[in-house]
C-alpha cells in the first residue's frame, strides 16, 4: 500500500495545477493523473453525470492500485464528494473555492469567486458561503467558456481577455479585494489575470492546502512511501495536445 501511487482526476488538464503543488510537497510520491478530457467540460452538466463520470473515474484509479484519491476538480467534489465517500471505503481529498481564506483575509468585506455553473449552483458551495461568509459581500460569476479555451491549449489572448472582462469588471468595480480561482483550470490564466486586475486585489487558489491535506491524511493513514523520486504517470481518453502543451518533455501521456 505504501508504494502505491496517489491517483488524481479532474475533467482535464485543471488538474495539473493540483498535481504541481502534489508534486513539490510530496516529491517521493508516486502519482497517476486521469484527465476525462473526452467528457470536458463538466461544468454545465447535470448533478447525475457529473456523478457518474466521478464514479467512472474513481473505478479506473482503484483499478490502477491507487492509495488515496485527489478529485483536482471543484464541480466534482461540490456535488460528488459525499457520495464518492458514502459509496467508497477509501480515502478522499477533494478541492473547494478557498471562501473561508477570503473571507478571513478581505479588509474590503467583498470577494469575487470565479467557478464552474455546477460548482456555484451546489448545497455544499452554498453552505460552505453561508458558514463562513454571511457577513461579507460575495460577488460569483460563472466563467462560462474559460473551460473550453485552456482545453484547447488557449491561456492568453483577445478571446480569453474578453472573457474575463465580460466576467470581472463587475466584481473589480465593486472593488473586491480577494478573487477566489473556483476551478482548478482557472489558474493557468494568472499571467492574464494578474494583468487585467489592480494590484489591490489578490488571487486565491486552493492548490496548497490540497496539497497538505493530501500530506496530512497520508501521514494519518501511515502510508508514507518511504525512498526514491517520485514516478508519475498520466492518461487522458481523447485528444492529448494540451497536456502535452503544459507537461515537461520527458513525461509519457497515454491515450485510453
Ligand atoms: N477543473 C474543474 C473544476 O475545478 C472542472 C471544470 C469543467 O470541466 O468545467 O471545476
Amino acid at each position: 500500500m505504501n508504494n502505491s501511487p496517489i491517483g488524481i482526476f479532474d475533467s482535464g488538464i485543471g488538474g495539473i495545477t493540483i498535481f504541481n503543488s502534489i508534486k513539490k510537497l510530496l516529491p517521493n510520491e508516486d502519482v497517476i493523473y486521469f484527465s476525462d478530457n473526452l467528457h470536458s467540460p463538466y461544468g454545465n452538466k447535470s448533478i447525475k453525470t457529473i456523478k457518474e463520470l466521478s464514479f467512472k473515474n474513481t473505478r479506473w484509479l482503484l483499478d490502477k492500485g491507487c492509495k488515496i484519491i485527489v478529485v483536482a476538480c471543484n464541480t466534482v467534489t461540490t456535488n460528488s464528494i459525499s457520495d464518492l465517500r458514502n459509496s467508497f471505503n477509501f480515502p478522499f481529498i477533494g478541492i473547494e473555492p478557498a471562501i473561508k481564506s477570503a473571507a478571513i483575509k478581505t479588509k474590503t468585506g467583498k470577494i469575487g469567486i470565479l467557478a464552474t455553473k455546477g460548482t456555484l449552483s451546489s448545497s455544499l458551495f452554498n453552505s460552505t458561503s453561508n458558514d463562513y461568509a454571511s457577513n461579507i459581500e460575495i460577488i460569483e460569476k460563472n466563467g462560462d467558456g474559460l473551460v473550453q479555451l485552456i482545453e484547447n491549449g488557449i491561456f492568453e489572448g483577445v478571446e480569453i481577455e474578453r472573457l474575463l472582462h465580460k466576467y470581472l469588471d463587475s466584481m473589480i468595480g465593486k472593488k473586491i479585494d480577494h478573487l477566489v480561482l473556483g476551478c482548478t483550470h482557472y489558474p493557468f490564466l494568472n499571467k492574464i489575470l494578474s494583468k487585467i486586475l489592480p494590484n489591490t486585489i489578490k488571487i486565491i487558489d486552493s492548490g496548497e492546502a490540497v496539497a497538505k491535506q493530501t500530506k496530512a491524511l497520508i501521514n494519518k493513514h501511515k502510508i508514507n512511501k518511504e525512498s526514491n523520486q517520485g514516478n508519475y504517470s498520466f492518461y487522458c481518453n481523447g485528444d492529448s495536445s494540451s497536456l502535452n502543451k503544459i507537461l515537461d518533455k520527458k513525461y509519457e501521456i497515454n491515450i485510453i
